[in-house]
């Protein structure tokens, strides 16, 4: 990212139920990550997996739990800075008894820097990434050149960055920000049956919005 002080998410409804508090309380020595300055070290976080998913902007984490218990050999480490929803995912990361996901309290572009080995990643989910449809808030979007090139370092070559949007200026954005880059392939694919439904999904489609999803490939 350019410019630091520019962040891709505006902290919003704060208000954060007792029940998200108290799974904060009780579960993030078990399943959150604290921010630092060293490399994380994926075979310390999870136990029998075989690939390692980073999903950024994780909302209330309906689509990461689905996910986790759909491939309990795919570990996924999910962020946000949501504090509601990080209540929630640890909450229902106990309730479905699943291994395998860790949550960050971090901004993603920081975590990419400085926590995430290079060519490590196997896959990168965004899942409804902020639209900010205003034209002086386009500097906020996430998937822009300098994230691109981020996450395209962050990735196994073969490795493969999926983002969904229900905001189509925003489907357009995206196709025209990879068409500046070299380091992917792909494009518009259909919605693929495991990618779950998501609360901001859910509203785009009472609201008739037109979902798009990407797929691209780490050459
Ligand atoms: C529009 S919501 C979508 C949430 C969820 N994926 C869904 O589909 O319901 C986007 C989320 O991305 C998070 N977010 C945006 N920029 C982020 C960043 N740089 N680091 C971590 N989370 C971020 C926001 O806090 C917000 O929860």
């Amino acid at each position: 990212m350019e410019n630091p002080t520019i962040k891709s998410f505006k902290l919003r409804g704060t208000r954060i139920t007792s029940a998200q508090g108290a799974a904060r309380e009780r579960l993030w020595s078990d399943f959150g990550i604290d921010f630092s300055e060293s490399v994380i070290e994926f075979s310390s976080l999870f136990f029998m997996v075989d690939s390692v998913t980073l999903e950024i902007g994780f909302g209330m984490g309906e689509a990461t739990i689905e996910i986790a218990r759909q491939n309990p050999k795919m570990g996924i480490l999910a962020i946000d800075v949501h504090q509601p929803g990080i209540g929630k995912l640890l909450a229902s990361i106990e309730e479905a008894h699943v291994a395998n996901v860790r949550v960050m309290d971090a901004d993603a572009h920081l975590v990419l820097q400085v926590m995430i080995e290079d060519s490590s990643l196997d896959a990168v989910h965004i899942f409804f990434p902020d639209p900010w449809p205003k034209t002086r808030h386009h500097k906020r979007r996430i998937v822009n050149p300098s994230f691109i090139e981020l996450v395209a370092a962050k990735l196994k070559s073969g490795g493969l960055l999926h983002i969904a949007t229900d905001w189509e200026p925003y489907a357009f954005w995206i196709e025209e920000q990879f068409k500046k880059t070299r380091m992917f392939t792909g494009g518009i694919v259909e919605r693929p049956s495991w990618r779950p439904l998501t609360r901001f999904e859910g509203q785009g489609l009472r609201k008739n919005h037109l979902v798009s999803d990407f797929s691209y490939k780490r050459i």
